[in-house]
């Protein structure tokens, strides 16, 4: 294999953008082409970035394009991955990786039939402050982590996204959207977990857009828009996830894991960066020194200050995983594990009686500052 994949992008909406201003930053990636349902859509990109438009059959056939990032809606993932596969093409998709554990099981099979590699994001857990919070596990600092909490919450998503329908929709809703981050930084932190329960509901069974441009329509909610879970890893160690979009203010951190020797404060794992702290048995809290980690340097201006993003950083991993032969971080299983969590959280509140989860997964080794600036051009 050579050191360089050749990458179409499939699905040129909201997020591609990040995927084509980033990809440039890292090794093994040469994004050379992109396809959309929508056409106008993927050559709007194309211009813009300097790359091929295709058809989506054409892209499907490029044999100049290894590896096929998939950029659909939710509800595509599945069966666009499916087809990326069949063309005998590796797949990276974001999140979620499907809808259910059966549709990831087949794409399992089917990448396995044919040695092909499924990656899935989230990566924000390969950025700095994440890692270094899994470095301050692993020197034992806090001890075992026996608990913790995990809060997203707010009041929706109907008063920014201009086509809100989707979020609250099967498929949608707070713990398969923003869920991922989440578990995706605690399989990181902790490991798989085994057993969850959960009771959810919502507050509203219409919401009322006050995005533009359909300021004022109104529009269904089929989905629990408020949950409260409780997660049992294998480790032993038990943690809340409350995930809502119901919810105005509150004064809840994003992550707090709690050990036997100290509590360490995780910042949003929704993105690469940001503040980490923790205390010891003297339960004086303070922040860790900040860390050299290239994932964490700020080289993006946002509302909210400099931010670090380098999301695609879980596509390098994959493409340099291939090259040498080795586990990518963001993978399949750790994907699917993902899925199981989260499916298995809606069941639960269904059917109010705990799911034991039938996958599991490694923790992903952690990324540090060395292997982490190598994945860089
Ligand atoms: N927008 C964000 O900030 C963001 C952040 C992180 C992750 N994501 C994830 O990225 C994915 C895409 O989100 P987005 O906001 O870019 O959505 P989007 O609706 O802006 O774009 C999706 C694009 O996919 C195309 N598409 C849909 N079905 C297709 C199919 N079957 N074949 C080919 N093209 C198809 C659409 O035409 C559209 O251009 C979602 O899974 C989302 O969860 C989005």
């Amino acid at each position: 294999m050579t050191r360089e994949l050749g990458v179409g992008i499939l699905g040129c909406g909201n997020i591609s953008t990040t995927y084509f201003r980033l990809a440039p930053l890292f090794k093994g990636l040469n994004v050379l082409a992109c396809a959309d349902i929508n056409r106008s859509a993927a050559m709007l990109r194309a211009e813009e970035f300097g790359v091929a438009e295709q058809s989506v059959d054409e892209l499907l056939d490029n044999d100049e394009i290894d590896v096929i990032v998939n950029l659909t809606i939710p509800d595509a993932h599945f069966a666009v991955s499916q087809r990326i596969l069949e063309a005998g093409k590796h797949v990276y998709s974001e999140k979620p990786l499907v809808l259910s554990l059966s549709e990831g099981e087949i794409l399992g099979r089917l990448a396995a039939e044919k040695g092909l590699s499924v990656g899935c994001a989230p990566d924000t857990f390969l950025g700095g402050a994440h890692q270094l919070a899994r470095a301050h596990i692993d020197s034992g600092a806090i001890g075992r982590i026996t608990s913790g909490t995990c809060h997203v919450m707010s009041p929706g998503m109907e008063m920014w996204h201009p086509n809100p329908d989707f979020f609250f929709l099967p498929g949608g809703g707070p713990v398969l959207d923003l869920g991922p981050y989440y578990i995706a930084n605690l399989i990181n932190l902790i490991g798989p977990v085994k057993r969850v329960g959960a009771l959810t509901s919502m507050a509203h069974e219409t919401r009322t857009i006050t995005s533009q441009p359909r300021r004022g329509a109104v529009i269904p909610v089929k989905t629990p828009t408020n949950i409260h879970a409780l997660l049992e890893f294998v480790s032993g160690a038990t943690i809340t996830l409350s995930a809502s979009w119901d919810v105005w203010a509150h004064r809840h951190g994003p992550m707090e894991l709690y050990g036997t020797e100290g509590s360490l404060f995780v910042p949003d794992p929704n993105f690469f960066g940001g503040t980490v702290e923790a205390s010891g048995r003297n339960r004086d809290i303070v922040s860790l020194p900040a860390w050299e980690h290239p994932f964490g340097i700020a080289n993006q201006e946002s509302p909210q200050g400099p931010r670090a993003n380098y999301r695609t950083a879980g596509l390098a991993d994959m493409a340099l995983a291939l090259i040498e032969g080795r586990d990518a971080r963001c993978s399949l299983d750790r994907a699917l594990h993902g899925v199981d969590v989260m499916t298995s959280i809606l069941k639960s509140g269904e059917t109010g009686a705990f799911v034991t989860l039938s996958t599991t997964c490694t923790q992903p080794a952690a990324l540090g500052m060395e292997e982490a600036a190598q994945l860089l051009r």
